[in-house]
């Protein structure tokens, strides 16, 4: 343990302690038992570790603003006091920013005492992480536990997340709703490796971005991989991105595009490769460019193409009531796509088909 007039040396509040700190070198490896210490003593640590922390109702955990190269550690079992409130929970900034788990972690923000089965119309629930500006960053590891509404909302570049489980199991029966697990946009360069979600929304949901790749994904509950809905963003272009090696399961959707009707921008250069899919109550392929106020209208227009497309390796089986696959475009704004091996059994075909380019089956 330091003297508290060491700690007051280094600009550090109560609850953080230092270990390695030399006094020629000005930023140490800090220990922080609270959020508060946290925030506060943050950019004079190289490595900081979260020990226990039980962040205060209301409050983000707030990491913004790190120096470049501090390493992050979530050790123990972290979690949050209730109020409802927009969040986030957890909210990290910075330029080669590694985050990492201590063996047995576990980041549980209790999300039943929110959940209303109503997600963002119900009571007003926090967001889970905001990875807004960590720049050439890593998360990895981390261990997620029933979040009260969306997980990470992922606007950077150059950032992978590898090893992220986010267990919202729970929600299935206690009215989790719209707990998207990684939600992208405005990124450039994201990757999203191995990760385990059970949750009740789209385990990965791409509004904007480029250079995107999601591999060996495990994706049970929600509503599936989905690119969308694009359009009324300020920016509505999605390109070169990368799906693939992965299963979604118990799930509304498998894989899926949908763009707003009306708007204007762009979805090209779009692989999903190797998907697995079983127990899909809804679709297992679905490309529809007719939204409307998050709802699907029926009229699709060509405002957002869907252009240089691949499907290869897109198998499984739906519901009965399901239906296998509906791709539904406006005139002339689905063109070049490659539709190789992609077999859906199980359900119903759809006869709603509209302007596919003729490569794809409907
Ligand atoms: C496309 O994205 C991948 C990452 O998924 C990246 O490695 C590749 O360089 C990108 N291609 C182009 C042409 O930018």
């Amino acid at each position: 343990m330091h003297s508290f007039s060491s700690l007051l040396a280094y600009g550090l509040a109560a609850g953080a302690t230092l270990a390695a700190a030399s006094p020629i070198e000005a930023r140490a490896s800090c220990t922080f038992t609270t959020a508060a210490a946290a925030k506060s003593g943050k950019t004079g640590c190289t490595t900081i570790v979260l020990d226990n922390i039980e962040v205060p109702a209301g409050t983000t955990l707030d990491l913004t603003g790190l120096k470049s190269g501090t390493k992050v550690i979530f050790e123990g079992t972290t979690t949050f006091g209730y109020e409802e409130w927009a969040g986030p929970l957890i909210s990290m900034s910075g330029t080669d920013i590694t985050v990492t788990g201590a063996s047995g972690h576990l980041i549980n923000c209790d999300g039943a005492r929110w959940w209303d089965g109503k997600g963002e119309n119900g009571k007003k629930k926090p967001k889970f992480f905001y990875a807004h500006k960590l720049d050439s960053s890593s998360i990895t590891g981390l261990s997620i536990k029933n979040t009260p509404l969306m997980a990470f909302s992922i606007e950077a570049n150059d950032i992978t997340l590898t090893d992220i489980t986010i267990n919202n199991a729970d929600g299935d029966s206690q009215g989790g709703h719209n707990t998207d697990a990684f939600d992208v946009g405005n990124s450039v360069g994201v990757n999203i490796i191995n990760p385990t979600v059970h949750n009740q929304d789209d385990c990965l949901a791409i509004n904007s971005g480029e250079n995107i790749w999601f591999t060996g994904g495990t994706c049970v509950g929600g509503h599936g991989l989905s690119i969308g809905s694009v359009g009324g963003r300020s920016d509505n272009i999605v390109k070169n991105v990368t799906i693939e090696h992965s299963t979604v399961s118990d799930s509304e959707n498998g894989v899926r595009i949908k763009t707003i009707a009306g708007d204007t921008g762009s979805v090209s250069e779009v692989t999903f490769s190797n998907i697995q899919l079983s127990t899909i109550s809804d679709y297992g392929v679905v490309i529809q460019q007719d939204y409307e106020d998050g709802k699907p209208t029926g009229k699709p227009t060509n405002g957002i193409a869907i252009t240089d497309i691949k499907l290869d390796g897109v198998t499984g089986s739906v519901d009965s009531k399901a239906t296998e696959i509906y791709l539904l475009c406006g005139s002339g704004s689905c063109t070049d796509w490659t539709w190789d091996d992609v077999k859906i059994t199980g359900g119903k075909k759809s006869t709603a088909c509209k302007n596919y380019p003729s490569v794809a089956s409907c």
